[in-house]
Formats: structure tokens, sequence, C-alpha cells
């Protein structure tokens, strides 16, 4: 068989091998191959090539046989992945800072620190569903569960800023008063969740970011009569981290009473005494749903 023909016979198996992947292992909370294949493919990280083509291998290995080198492997990253540089939300082409994004569902956090001309190096997403919105919004597979060593052995020693919405169920009103009606522990008794937040002060005090930027439900201030906010609090300023918080409502930028408790701090080691941090005054509420939805119909009448 010449050259070009094999080439083209390999690459059509690439292909369907892709499809039947794409179908199968490229999402859930283990999905760490698939992901370090993304993160490679977006972020250009040498550290992460050599994983991503083993990993391709590992995918490939049932379909090419014999075919299957590292060429043949780096080629078929492109395929199992379909990295689109047209995704709807792109990484800015200058970035100033890098950040990851933990937490991520479907990318709120990452819209805005992308907006402010950032990188996202990380993100970690256990949901099958808000994995796939985020790969269609960001062209980037998340990182599954973040309590897993797997999962944070992939996070890059460097970087700025550390975002993360952690899951507010066990100090919401309605989480509480659900966990309570079914006899269950909340707040950072919760077996599941309520132990997440320690994880990202395990992250923070590993990797040193210059700043973190939390968020959680506006009760998150008041749960177990304030202690558990006293918690979040002097953990992070033991880390000598300032810390500055402030329960903002979303009404200012769309339409929706959404009170949220937003946390930043800073490294001291870093910023010393200059930091001056302040919450922005926000815009005044004028986003009207009516609005949006003309907007929509008319984008796809037009
Ligand atoms: C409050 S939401 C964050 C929403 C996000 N800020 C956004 O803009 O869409 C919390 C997210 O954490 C995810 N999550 C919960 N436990 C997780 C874990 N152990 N590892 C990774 N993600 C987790 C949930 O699936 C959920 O999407």
């Amino acid at each position: 068989m010449i050259a070009e023909e094999k080439a083209t016979l390999i690459s059509t198996k690439i292909h369907l091998a892709s499809d039947k992947l794409w179908k199968v292992a490229l999402f859930g909370p283990d999905n760490y191959k698939a992901a370090v294949i993304s993160h490679y493919l977006r972020t250009k990280n040498k550290k992460l090539k050599k994983h991503a083509i083993q990993y391709a291998s590992d995918f490939l290995s049932g379909f090419l046989n014999g075919e299957l080198n590292n060429r043949v492997a780096e080629d078929a990253l492109q395929y199992l992945i379909k990295f689109d540089e047209d995704v709807l939300f792109p990484t800015p082409a200058y970035p100033k800072f890098t950040f990851i994004d933990l937490f991520a569902g479907i990318g709120g956090f990452r819209i805005a620190m992308q907006r402010n001309q950032g990188e996202c190096v990380f993100s970690s997403e256990w949901d099958k569903m808000a994995q796939r919105t985020y790969y269609a919004n960001f062209g980037e597979i998340p990182f599954g569960d973040i309590t897993k060593d797997e999962t944070k052995k992939w996070i890059p020693n460097k970087f700025d800023v550390l975002c993360a919405g952690f899951p507010c169920q066990p100090f919401s009103i309605a989480g509480v008063t659900k966990k309570n009606a079914l006899g269950r522990k909340h707040g950072f008794d919760d077996e599941k969740q309520g132990n997440l937040f320690f994880h990202i002060v395990e992250i923070i005090e590993r990797h040193r970011p210059k700043a973190f930027f939390l968020e959680n439900v506006k009760n998150l201030v008041s749960h177990d009569k304030g202690n558990t906010f006293k918690v979040i609090k002097e953990t992070l300023q033991d880390l000598d981290y300032s810390f500055h918080s402030r329960v903002l409502n979303g009404k200012h930028f769309v339409p929706q009473h959404r009170e949220r408790t937003f946390m930043v701090g800073f490294d001291k080691h870093v910023y010393k005494d200059k930091e001056k941090f302040e919450f922005p005054i926000l815009p005044k509420p004028n986003k009207k749903f009516r609005n949006i939805l003309v907007s929509c119909q008319s984008k796809i009448v037009g």
C-alpha cells in the first residue's frame, strides 16, 4: 500500500474511534485522560505533552493495533478531542495573568476572568453535563473530582488566581432545611460536600496563588450562628492571606435577585502591606428578562 493511502486509512480509523470515544469516554468524574489531552491541546503546556500522547495511545490501542506509534498518536490527539479555535468564549490573545477554575460548573467565573485578560490553566468540574457545556463554551474538558489526588496532581505549580464557587447546599437555607428534615448533617459536617472548602485550602497552601476568589450563598455568613464563616475566614488568614468579603446581588448584571457571598484574598508574602482591594460599586440594575428574550428571538430569526 502506498504511504498516502495508508495515512488516509489510519486517519479514517482514528476518526471512527474518536466518534465512539466521544460517546463513552470523554466526560465524567474520573475522566482525567480526556482532560489531560484537552488541557494539552488548549494550553500547549509542555509538561502535559508526554502524558497526552500516552493517553491518546491508550484510547486508540484497541482500534489501530500495530499502526500506532507516537506520531500517529500525536495526530490522533486532534481527532480525539476536536479542539476548536472558534469556541464561544476563547482565551484572550495576550493574557495578563493565569487562573484555575475549580467547581467550574459551566464557566461563570471563567467568562469574567477571561474578560479581564486572564488565561485559565486548569479547570475541574465533575458533573458530566456541566463538563459538556463547559467544553462547548471554552473548548476544554475539565478534570473531574477535585477531592482526588489523581485530579489535584494536574494543577500547574504556578498560577496567579484560584477561583472557586464551591457547592453551596451544605450552607444554603434550602439545603440546610432539607438536610435537617432528612436528619442529615449540614455545613462542614456534611460528609459528602462539607469538606470541599478544606480541599481548596489544601490547594492554596500547596500552590500559593497570589490571590483567591471564592463564591457561595448569602447564608454562608450566618450559617451555624456565624461559626462556619469564622472558620473560613480564620483558616485563610492563617495561611497569610488577607480576607475581604461582601454579599453582592446578581440583579446589577442580570434580571434575577441572586445574593451571593464573595470572598477575595491576597498573599501577604507577595503584597505585604501594599494591597488596597475594594469591592467595586455596582451599576444600577436595569436588565429586563423581556429584552433578553427579544434579543434571542432576533438572533434566531435573523
Ligand atoms: C455552585 S456550582 C458552581 C457554578 C459555577 N460557578 C458556574 O459558573 O457555573 C458548584 C459546582 O461544583 C461541582 N462539584 C461538586 N463537587 C465537586 C467535586 N468533588 N469535584 C469537582 N466538581 C464538583 C458541581 O457539579 C457544581 O457544578
